[in-house]
């Protein structure tokens, strides 16, 4: 799994995804997110009709399903103009796509103006998340929810590295593990209730003979409670 082999110096999440952006398509393109996003697929809510955040958006994998699901408006942040600019353009008479620079430490957004929030694979980009869910919980209408996923931790335990090629050379990411311990007790901090949660395996297709059972990813359902203050 090109993904993860042990590999250089990481760089920082900016640098990387400056380099990386070009060649990184707006879909699930490994094994591991193809497991992430059937995982993350089966939590999502109905979203027709609905506002969605796509927090961290990369190249707009979860814009695009978001808006094939019927959302009314999509906006993705992410503090990478190179990724911004690879999100394609979906033009429909029926909803809104919005693209905002933005850390995932402070929303450019509203309290209380998102029905549903994804956050896919990023939050082992940062080295805190505190900050980060103390956002989306802020964003989130009361009896909204947020889907946040990350690279399993078990995968990094021998030393593994997020890699990617460019140039004809083969690059690492900075990457943070954040322990369940840490995730459960920074979204309690803010009234996010962990109401489901996903450790998925490589889908059947993508396994082979070198590919252990372990989970590859982890997703968390997290709700804000109706009686939630705005
Ligand atoms: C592995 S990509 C995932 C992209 C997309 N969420 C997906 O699942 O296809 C991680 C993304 O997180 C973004 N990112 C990293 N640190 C960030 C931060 N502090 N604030 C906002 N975005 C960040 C990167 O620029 C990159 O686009």
């Amino acid at each position: 799994m090109p993904f993860f082999r042990r590999k250089p110096r990481p760089l920082p999440s900016l640098d990387a995804y400056a380099r990386w952006a070009a060649t990184y398509p707006p879909e699930a393109h490994n094994a591991l997110m193809r497991a992430e996003e059937d995982a993350l697929l089966a939590l999502l809510p109905p979203l027709d009709g609905r506002i969605v955040l796509d927090a961290a958006c990369g190249s707009g994998r979860y814009l695009r399903i978001a808006l094939e699901r019927g959302a009314r408006c999509v906006i993705g942040t992410d503090n990478s103009w190179d990724m911004l600019h690879r999100v394609p353009a979906h033009p429909s008479a029926r909803s809104m796509q919005h693209l905002v620079l933005s850390t995932l430490d402070s929303l450019p957004l509203a309290d209380a103006s998102i029905d549903v929030a994804i956050c896919g694979l990023a939050i082992g980009h940062l080295p805190r998340i505190e900050q980060s869910f103390a956002e989306l919980a802020r964003v989130l209408v009361p009896g909204g929810c947020a889907l946040v996923s990350d690279v399993h931790p078990f995968l990094f335990l021998g030393g593994a590295q997020r890699t990617f090629e460019s140039g004809g050379r083969t690059y690492a990411v900075e990457h943070t593990v954040h322990l369940y311990s840490v995730i459960h007790a920074a979204a309690a901090a803010v009234n996010l209730q962990v109401d489901a949660l996903r450790e998925p395996r490589l889908l059947p297709e993508d396994r082979t003979d070198r590919t252990p059972g372990a989970p590859v990813a982890i997703i968390y359902r997290l709700a804000k409670a109706h009686g939630s203050p705005r």
